[in-house]
């Protein structure tokens, strides 16, 4: 058994902030931006959560694939930026979609999430655990990020990106996954409860810790980003003996335009099988790819048929590529 992808579907809150608006807050620019990430505006969540923009990605989808939530018998979330951590962002879409026959849970890889979610799903069908699953990737980085910091809050931005897999009869590609926990110091963020359980939000301002923000060390991130990705979509499609002309598209999580140029080449592929939109919604962690998957599906780019390439990578560190056919 292999799970087919029947519906995709996305949400990114109406609030935009674009590079011009931010310079007005941080000490940084327009052009800065543009060239050295490739970013242009993000949407900012304002009254929406993880969970309210997981849930309608999640409606979407569903729709998309014309199924009745009902059908759903596994709902995974990805994400590391809900401001509830009990009941589950997944238990909380489950009820809001009422997918009553779902068994449903969180998963934590940062920007990898998505394709680890699309991999565990994968590996529910191909050992019958489940016939329809519903895969999300939503985040609220607004909440997470430092907006004093130049070098961070410039990258990320808020949405929630989804898809439906279906079991269906056939040979399943098996995935390449990896991590290394002993590089996780390149991109790290603190509870932001104290020792005494006091959260950050009732504290005096002077007592907000830096590390209660994501941090990160950027250029670290960009090195790794370039050696491992190309290296993991190789390996995944050698072992699934795929060749680099079969591939129809590489959808890569949106960090940075230069890290996207930077697999393309290595890979010796044209930038049109790259598609990006990370112009509009900068970086939005493990909501990312399944936003992009969501565009080029709405665009009708997706041919029935062809093969995709997903490929994660971020905090842990963590990174990982799968390959699917539409
Ligand atoms: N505006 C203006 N100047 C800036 C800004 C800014 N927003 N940010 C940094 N600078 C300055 C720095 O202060 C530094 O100045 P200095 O030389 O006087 O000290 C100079 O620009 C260069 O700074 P670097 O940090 O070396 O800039 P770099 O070229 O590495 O670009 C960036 C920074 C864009 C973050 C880059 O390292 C990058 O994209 N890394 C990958 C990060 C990433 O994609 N992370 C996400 C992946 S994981 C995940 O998705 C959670």
């Amino acid at each position: 058994m292999t799970g087919v992808i029947i519906g995709t579907g996305s949400y990114v809150p109406s609030y935009v902030i674009d590079n011009n608006e931010l310079s007005q807050f941080v000490d940084t620019s327009d052009e800065w931006i543009r060239e050295r990430t490739g970013v242009e505006r993000r949407h900012i969540a304002s009254d929406e959560t993880v969970v309210s923009m997981a849930a309608e990605a999640g409606r979407r989808a569903i729709d998309s694939a014309k199924i009745a939530p009902e059908e759903i018998d596994l709902i995974i979330v990805s994400t590391i930026s809900s401001d509830v951590i009990l009941p589950c962002a997944a238990c909380e879409v489950q009820k809001a979609l009422g997918a009553v026959n779902a068994v449903g849970f969180d998963l934590n890889a940062a920007c990898t999430g998505f394709v680890l979610a699309f991999n565990t799903a994968n590996a529910y069908m191909m050992s019958g655990l489940c016939k329809k699953a519903l895969i999300i990737g939503s985040e609220c980085l607004s909440n997470l990020t430092n907006w004093k910091d130049r070098r961070t809050c410039i990258l990320f931005g808020d949405g929630a990106g989804a898809a439906v897999l279906r079991a269906e009869e056939g040979k399943a590609f098996l995935p390449s996954a990896h991590s290394d926990g002993t590089k996780g110091a390149a991109l790290t963020m603190k509870s932001r409860h104290d020792r005494n359980g006091i959260t950050k939000e009732i504290l005096p301002q002077e007592m907000i810790k830096e590390e209660y923000f994501m941090k990160m060390d950027g250029q670290a991130v960009f090195k790794f980003a370039v050696k491992k990705v190309p290296e993991v979509i190789r390996d995944v499609m050698k072992s699934n003996d795929i060749k680099q002309e079969d591939v129809s598209y590489y959808i890569l999580h949106q960090a940075n335009r230069r890290i996207v140029e930077a697999v393309a080449k290595r890979l010796d592929e044209p930038m049109e099988k790259f598609p990006m939109n990370l112009n509009e919604y900068g970086n939005t962690s493990s909501a990312s790819i399944p936003i992009l998957l969501d565009e080029l599906n709405k665009k009708g780019m997706l041919k029935k048929g062809k093969l995709i390439v997903l490929a994660g990578f971020g905090a842990g560190l963590t990174w990982g590529a799968s390959i699917f056919r539409w």
